[in-house]
């Protein structure tokens, strides 16, 4: 959702906004704009309704001044449609304060009222503009102190936001504030950026601050001083950013997503990188915290859409070998109830952001309730890892496409070493049968490179093939059932075709019915090595719904002849222990949705609609 840059240094920093914006895309957004204070300290603002591009020709046609002072926004409408009026930057105090803004301010209706009533008016329908009129006022009655003006506002201000502005008055000078909203600093020399994650400023800075919850940030070209809401400076934790600009480039695949899947063998390698030591797992992040483990009577595993999936895979491997019960909950509806969570309740956020707002709510709620937290993430600095007791990062690097590939294969290796570590803690598995899964573990990123060698064309084939189909069905059992799941999300998603998945078993009880002449249904069948029982009833399944006319893909491991008959595709995965296969089955699926959305002639990265960091509840 919204990106959010801000640049103060010597260089003109247009294009450096513009570059960040771009960088940013991948958020989703529906509108842009920047604001810039040029060189006789005059404040210029541009914005625009669409893409980029749109604004990038419109700079173009009419050329604003440019200046060494800026900030920049790509929006994604909450309050307000689309439109000009309603992008960002919003202005105020006369025109001399631009302010940008990511988040939803709840209480916007009451405080316009208010404002309203003093005789303030408003060119767009966004709370953000109201937050803007409101820092407009508090600037004035703060003497011209914009940091003083920022405390102010934010002790007013209900909901999630992050703020940045600049005031004509103070050129030279970016203010951010942040609360339950993303916001990073990069350090320069002699010049400073802010942006909502490391990719706005990358290109320029590889040495960042992630400030926390409820702190103001002032950037000077100069230096960073952070303040909390009460005005007393912070220390704040400073990092590496390991991605280079060119992580985040697509690098001659033509799209995002394709490169992305492409990277699934490389995300899951580097998530098992430098944790596992002779067959033994070791989680350096996790050193000295097995206390976090001890006396926990159950995980809950919080999350949403694919990193939920994730969660329900990870939930297989955490009961059958550290013997811990586990419960997947959707992060959203977790804390509208009344959960049983306390100090024996290991809560396991999964996030590939780490912003995602109904998550990230969710681990505070749990908190709150005494719980202990974890959370697996793939980005730095980013706020769930911070509000957590402990992080494991997946290392898939930069995911840009909007529709999570890389990370969620990565989301499950971490959680697999997690439930290692759990095991050995607990000693609920020999070192041996620790050291035959971690064995298992290491071949997976070969076996998925295998499946994108031999399968790619044949799976993109058939996508065209099906380019017209109205509706596609998934099913799995066992740790087969999420990737159905997973399957069916990936291609409603960016092929915008009605897609749902089943376990296999629930068939019989109500989604049969939906079976007619030639309804394609994708099924994973389980290895008959692992379990004849589960197999020869996936073959069952098949059986019947084939009788019923639907034309069946299978996804299958090589060498499992009984679903030749009866399937009508079959499609291979080298042969794995059970609990390996989901990160194999999966891959041809995320093919298969990319394939048939490309086939569509869809934008595969970026699905109409939707946000990769969806940091609104
Ligand atoms: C689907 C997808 C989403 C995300 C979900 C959580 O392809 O990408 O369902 O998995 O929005 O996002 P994160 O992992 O950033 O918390």
């Amino acid at each position: 959702m919204c990106g959010i840059v801000g640049y103060v240094g010597p260089q003109q920093s247009q294009a450096i906004l513009l570059a960040g914006l771009a960088r940013l895309e991948y958020r989703g957004y529906d509108s842009a704009g920047i604001a810039v204070i040029d060189a006789d300290g005059e404040l210029g603002m541009r914005k625009r309704a669409g893409k980029l591009k749109v604004l990038r020709d419109d700079l173009l046609e009419a050329p604003m001044p440019n200046g060494t002072t800026g900030i920049g926004h790509t929006r994604w409408a909450t309050h307000g449609r689309p439109t000009d009026e309603n992008a960002h930057p919003h202005l105020a105090d006369n025109d001399k304060l631009a302010v940008i803004h990511n988040g939803i301010i709840e209480n916007f209706s009451a405080l316009k009222a208010e404002l309203v009533a003093e005789g303030f008016t408003f060119l767009s329908e966004t709370d953000t503009e109201v937050a803007a009129v409101l820092l407009g006022r508090a600037y004035r009655t703060n003497g011209g102190d914009l940091v003083a003006a920022f405390r102010v506002t934010a002790a007013r201000l209900e909901g999630a936001f992050t703020l940045l502005a600049m005031h004509e008055d103070h050129p030279g000078l970016v203010v951010g504030a942040r609360r339950n909203s993303p916001l990073v600093i990069g350090l320069g020399e002699g010049e400073n950026f802010l942006g909502s994650d490391v990719a706005a400023f990358v290109e320029y800075t590889r040495k960042a601050l992630a400030i926390g919850q409820d702190q103001i940030v002032a950037i000077t070209p100069g230096g960073v001083v952070v303040t909390d809401f009460d005005g007393n400076e912070v220390e704040v934790e400073p990092f590496d950013v390991t991605w280079d600009a060119a992580a985040a480039e697509k690098g001659g695949w033509p799209s995002f997503m394709s490169k992305e899947v492409s990277e699934e063998p490389e995300a899951i390698a580097n998530t098992l990188r430098g944790r596992i030591n002779n067959g033994a797992v070791e989680i350096p992040e996790l050193d000295g915290l097995d206390g976090l483990f001890e006396g926990i009577s159950r995980i809950v595993v919080i999350a949403c859409g694919t990193a939920a999936y994730a969660g329900q895979v990870g939930k297989y491997a955490i009961e059958q070998w550290a013997r811990i019960p586990v419960d997947v909950e959707l992060a959203h509806e977790f804390r509208y109830r009344d959960p049983v969570i306390g100090p024996d309740t290991l809560v396991v956020s999964i996030s590939q952001s780490g912003e995602t707002m109904d998550t990230l709510m969710a681990v505070k709620f749990a908190r709150e309730r005494g719980a202990r937290t974890l959370s697996i993430c793939n980005t730095q600095g980013a706020t769930i890892p911070r509000e957590s007791d402990a992080v494991v990062y997946t290392h898939a690097g930069p995911e840009v496409a909007v529709a999570s590939t890389k990370a969620f294969v990565a989301q499950i290796a971490a959680l697999y070493l997690l439930a290692l570590h759990v095991a050995r803690v607990r000693g609920t598995m020999s070192a041996e049968a620790i050291a035959e899964q971690v064995d298992e573990l290491e071949a997976v990123p070969t076996k998925i490179q295998r499946i994108l060698d031999t399968e790619s064309a044949r799976i993109t084939e058939l996508a065209h093939w099906m380019a017209d189909t109205r509706s596609v069905l998934f099913l799995g059992r066992h740790v087969g059932f999420p990737i159905a799941l997973e399957g069916a999300l990936k291609l409603k998603e960016i092929s915008y075709i009605h897609a749902e998945g089943f376990a296999a078993g629930e068939l019989k009880h109500g989604p049969i019915a939906l079976i007619e002449p030639g309804q394609p249904v994708f099924v994973i069948v389980p290895s008959p090595r692992a379990s004849a029982l589960l197999h020869s009833k996936v073959v069952s399944t098949i059986e019947e719904i084939r009788a019923r006319g639907a034309r069946v893909i299978a996804i299958a491991e090589e060498g499992d002849a009984a679903v030749l008959p009866t399937a009508d595709e079959v499609l291979r995965i080298p042969l794995a222990a059970p609990l390996i296969e989901p990160l194999l089955a999966v891959v041809p699926l995320h093919l298969f949705a990319m394939g048939l959305a490309t086939a569509k002639g869809l934008d595969v990265d970026q699905p109409r609609n939707l946000a990769k960091s969806v940091t609104v509840e």
